[in-house]
């Protein structure tokens, strides 16, 4: 496995080769992140084995903490750094290259030009409690995107918003990229694997399943909403909040959504339905979702 932190050292230790795929990351990796390699090292294999002239394929890992995803006052400072356990872990699980820039390198002047995601799909939910975070994101994945070239992407349903926003630009973009999802990796109890996760005391840890539990809690009303055709959505996503609440968590939403755009969900309703919330316990805020 090459490392490599540099755009003119990545342009030479990029294989010509018709498969590659590419999976973003901001570092300090977990198993979940590990299986994203591992999807992504398969998927590429597959194409390279059904596609005999084009040679093996290769797969890429990009680790950036990217400033420009982060509020004035959120935790760009003190995100997790740790490029050589990442390192590590990704040459176990199939990467074959790792492109970990500097902030030099990646933005060497301020980035004027930004990709602004339409506000109905990336002002809603996650966009309206960290305005500027889906700019933020699909600036640098755009500029990953050009940078590695990958006719593959991979990234986590963890982070469910995100994956739709990417999935809409690249469709509206016509790159030519395949963007698979990945199912997000849990603890024996149920939390949901995040970098942020190491943020938590001992107790904090203890409590933090709650918040998966109010959202499966949330996506059983729904599903009985719509075998007996009652489902009161408001005051349903009211009480999994308040439940949160009287627990000493601060959420900032618990909601239902249609999967497909994640618009409101107004009663008893057949078609694909998400739950997703995020919430504060303590000073460490978490998101979570589950697909009804
Ligand atoms: O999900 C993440 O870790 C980040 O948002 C991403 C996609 C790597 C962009 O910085």
């Amino acid at each position: 496995m090459h490392i490599v932190h540099t755009l003119a050292d990545l342009r030479r230790a990029l294989k010509p080769t018709a498969h590659r795929a590419l999976v973003p990351t901001m570092g300090s990796l977990h198993p979940g992140h590990l299986e994203l390699m591992q999807t992504a090292r398969h998927a590429i294999d597959k194409r390279a084995v059904e596609d005999k002239r084009s040679g093996s394929g290769m797969t890429v890992a990009s680790i950036f903490v990217n400033r420009l995803q982060f509020g004035p006052n959120e935790d760009f400072d003190t995100y997790p750094r740790t490029l050589e356990n990442d390192c590590a872990l990704l040459k176990a699980n199939g990467c074959d290259l790792v492109f970990a820039p500097s902030e030099k390198e990646l933005y060497p002047e301020p980035q004027l030009f930004k990709v602004h995601p339409p506000a109905q799909l990336a002002d809603i939910l996650e966009g309206a409690f960290r305005p500027g975070f889906f700019v933020g994101v699909c600036t640098v994945v755009h500029k990953l995107f050009n940078i590695v070239q990958p006719n593959l992407a991979v990234f986590g349903k963890k982070d469910y918003q995100q994956l739709m926003v990417i999935r809409r630009m690249v469709q509206q973009m016509a790159l030519p990229i395949e963007i698979i999802g990945s199912e997000t990796r849990r603890t024996e109890d149920g939390l949901a694997l995040s970098s942020r996760n190491g943020y938590l005391s001992t107790e904090e840890r203890a409590e933090a399943v709650q918040l998966s539990m109010a959202l499966k809690g949330l996506a059983a009303a729904a599903r009985e909403g719509h075998a007996t055709g009652v489902l009161d959505v408001a005051s349903a996503e009211a009480a999994a909040m308040d439940a949160l609440r009287a627990r000493g968590w601060q959420p900032d939403y618990i909601t239902l959504r249609h999967q497909h755009d994640l618009s409101p969900v107004a009663g008893p309703s057949a078609e694909p339905l998400v739950v997703l919330g995020a919430a504060k316990l303590g000073k460490t805020r978490l998101i979570d979702n589950w697909e009804v």
